[in-house]
């Protein structure tokens, strides 16, 4: 059954400081949602140009594709929601944030067939903090850069306190190669839980404009297929670790392979307190 604010308890408080911004807020029975990822009128809950929202306590459930998006626009707050797709849902994004700043998700229960949470261009001060994710694709940072020509600023990201339930990976960076993507700040910490593919942490920048300032701080995440062991896969990303981050065995992606100083280096970050560099 698809639902969109339906469960009785349900509430939807949206407070605005600028109401000239656009919400969208589409009824996906409207358009025969299932989830498919392939309806064309996408986003179930959408905010656009808003200075001051504040979403919580709603339930969003099969959106076509993204279910909430926040597009230029500062000082949101989203908050208490509960989102749900079939984990065989393509491009059902739980939460997409782009081209806004200071936006903070917490408390929320995540589900979906693509990102819980997923970090765009052009951002700035995004915390996502006690969350539940999965299934899904994990929290990712990215990808950056896919359609700008101009540079791609995105800085101060923190993540903390994210319970992942077999997502394919947990934290997750990619920018696009060859592209001026400049990601730094960026903080993954206190995230536990399961996950489903072999690459528990994957951080994928570009060579031309590596990612800096990137820490990892106090992670487990186990595979969600019992005994298999987990690796952490990072590629131009710097930054440090701190305290204990599991999986701590990595794997270069190919491009960085083929340096033969990668290899020292990818046993002497795993160590604490370490800086990581490539
Ligand atoms: C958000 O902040 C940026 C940078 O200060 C500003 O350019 C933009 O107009 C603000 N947007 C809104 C909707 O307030
Ligand atoms: C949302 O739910 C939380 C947890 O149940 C509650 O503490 C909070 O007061 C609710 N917020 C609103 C605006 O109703
Ligand atoms: C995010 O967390 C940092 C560190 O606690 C804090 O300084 C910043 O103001 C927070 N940003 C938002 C948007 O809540
Ligand atoms: C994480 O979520 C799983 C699945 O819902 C739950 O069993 C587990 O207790 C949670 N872990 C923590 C530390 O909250
Ligand atoms: C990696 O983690 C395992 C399990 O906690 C630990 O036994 C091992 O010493 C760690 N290796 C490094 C290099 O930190």
């Amino acid at each position: 059954m698809n639902k969109f604010c339906a469960a009785a308890a349900s509430l939807l408080l949206i407070f605005l400081a600028n109401i000239s911004c656009s919400i969208n807020a589409v009824n996906v029975l409207d358009y025969a949602a299932k989830g498919d990822g392939k309806t064309i009128d996408n986003e179930a809950l959408n905010f656009i140009g808003c200075n001051g929202v504040s979403v919580s306590n709603i339930t969003s459930e099969d959106s076509p594709q993204v279910h909430m998006s926040v597009y230029q626009s500062n000082n949101t707050d989203i908050g208490f929601v509960n989102i749900k797709a079939p984990e065989d849902s393509p491009n059902t994004d739980g939460i997409h944030i782009q081209n806004s700043q200071d936006v903070r998700v917490h408390n929320s229960d995540i589900g979906t067939g693509d990102d819980c949470v997923s970090v765009g261009d052009q951002t700035r001060n995004i915390n996502v903090t006690d969350v539940h994710c999965g299934p899904g694709h994990g929290v990712s940072v990215g990808s950056l850069g896919k359609d700008e020509t101009t540079t791609v600023q995105v800085s101060h990201i923190t993540v903390t306190n994210v319970n992942f339930t077999g997502t394919t990976n947990g934290a997750r960076i990619k920018t696009w190669a060859g592209r001026g993507v400049q990601l730094e700040d960026v903080i993954f910490a206190e995230a536990k839980g399961t996950s489903a593919s072999e690459v528990a942490i994957k951080l994928d920048c570009s060579e031309f404009v590596p990612c800096t300032n990137i820490v990892l701080d106090t992670i487990t995440l186990t595979s969600a297929i019992s005994e298999k062991q987990l690796i952490s896969n990072r590629n131009h990303a710097q930054g440090h670790l701190k305290n204990t981050v599991l999986p701590n065995s990595s794997a270069y992606l190919v491009t960085s392979i083929l340096h033969s100083s990668v290899a020292a280096d990818a046993i002497a970050h795993i160590h604490q307190h370490k800086h990581f560099e490539l």
